[in-house]
């Protein structure tokens, strides 16, 4: 039987890749996703989302619009990574698919309270899952786990310290990490192991079919940047990780029982994810990347 599914995203290229991961596996029933700026701005999230969802046959599933930036602090973007739509080179047919009425706190509150038990996946700054807690703070029983891809503990992507999603939003993190949410937190270290290049990717997702051709072409902006900045053509499947992580749990191949607690002060540490005293986090350490290469290939060739 597969678990609700609600996925909080700030649709980037690499969003899309899990996005259309817990589409198409069946460990997952996607019930709804809520948008909020972070790689890009909220409307670029939004109307992503919306495409995508229409462009692979799910324009069915409700999209929540939330947070236009941080709770405090101003936004900072990602559109270097990820083009100025957030989906690099690739122009999905425009849908005409809206988002709901309701915006993505009350949406996030109503599927939960219709599906209690069901796996929250946050695949961007936690702005929106911090408002709703706030608002909602009945969710915190509802939700059956919370999936974070976020935070660096050893060196972030953004400062030396800080993971961007952790950076973007360090009050929301601390307030969603001071809840007493179950939450699976998939740091920048255990993405890294995703590492491909053009042909590992192509290997992984094959183009049998248009999503895997829709992955690849995703991509391709990554790529580009990397090899203009890096030298070599490589990227890093952050939140297809997590998701594998929320989908499979038999793709971590190490974990531990901790806890973090968020850095905000405002110094070159803010945004840091800090070891603290005491457990109750998952925190996975390790990813088997040849369970996750398989689960790709169980997505998007089958
Ligand atoms: O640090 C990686 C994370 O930041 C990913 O979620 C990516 O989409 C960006 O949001
Ligand atoms: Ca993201």
């Amino acid at each position: 039987m597969p678990t609700p599914f609600i996925i909080d995203t700030d649709c980037g290229i690499d969003d899309a890749v899990a996005i259309l991961m817990a589409l198409h596996h069946p460990a997952a029933h996607v019930v709804g996703i809520t948008t909020l700026s972070g790689n890009v701005k909220r409307e670029n999230v939004t109307r992503n989302v919306c495409d995508l969802l229409a462009y692979t046959g799910y324009a069915d599933i409700p999209v929540f619009e939330g947070a236009s930036r941080p709770l405090l602090q101003d936004a900072v973007l990602a559109t270097n990574i990820h083009g100025p739509t957030g989906l690099g080179t690739v122009d999905l047919p425009e849908s005409g698919k809206a988002p709901e009425a309701e915006n993505a706190p009350a949406g996030l509150a109503r599927l939960l309270a219709k599906h209690p038990g069901a796996t929250v996946v946050a695949l961007g700054p936690l702005t929106n899952i911090a408002i709703t807690i706030n608002l909602y703070p009945e969710i915190v029983r509802q939700i059956g786990s919370l999936v974070i891809m976020g935070g660096a503990l050893e060196k972030g992507n953004v400062t030396r310290f800080a993971e961007f999603n952790f950076f973007a939003d360090p009050e929301a993190v601390d307030l969603v990490f001071r809840s007493d949410i179950p939450v699976t937190i998939v740091p920048w270290e255990a993405c890294m192991a995703s590492r491909m290049n053009r042909e590992q990717l192509a290997q992984a997702v094959g183009n049998t079919d248009r999503k895997g051709k829709l992955v690849q072409d995703l991509q391709e902006w990554i790529f580009r940047y990397m090899e203009q900045r890096y030298g070599e053509a490589f990227t890093a499947l952050a939140d297809p990780v997590a998701m594998a992580v929320a989908l499979d749990p038999s793709v971590v191949w190490s974990r531990h029982d901790g806890r973090l607690k968020m850095d905000l002060s405002h110094t070159a540490l803010r945004g840091a994810s800090v070891p603290w005293d005491g457990g109750g986090m998952n925190i996975i350490n390790e990813l088997d990347m040849e369970a996750f290469v398989s689960l790709l290939q169980e997505v998007f060739t089958s």
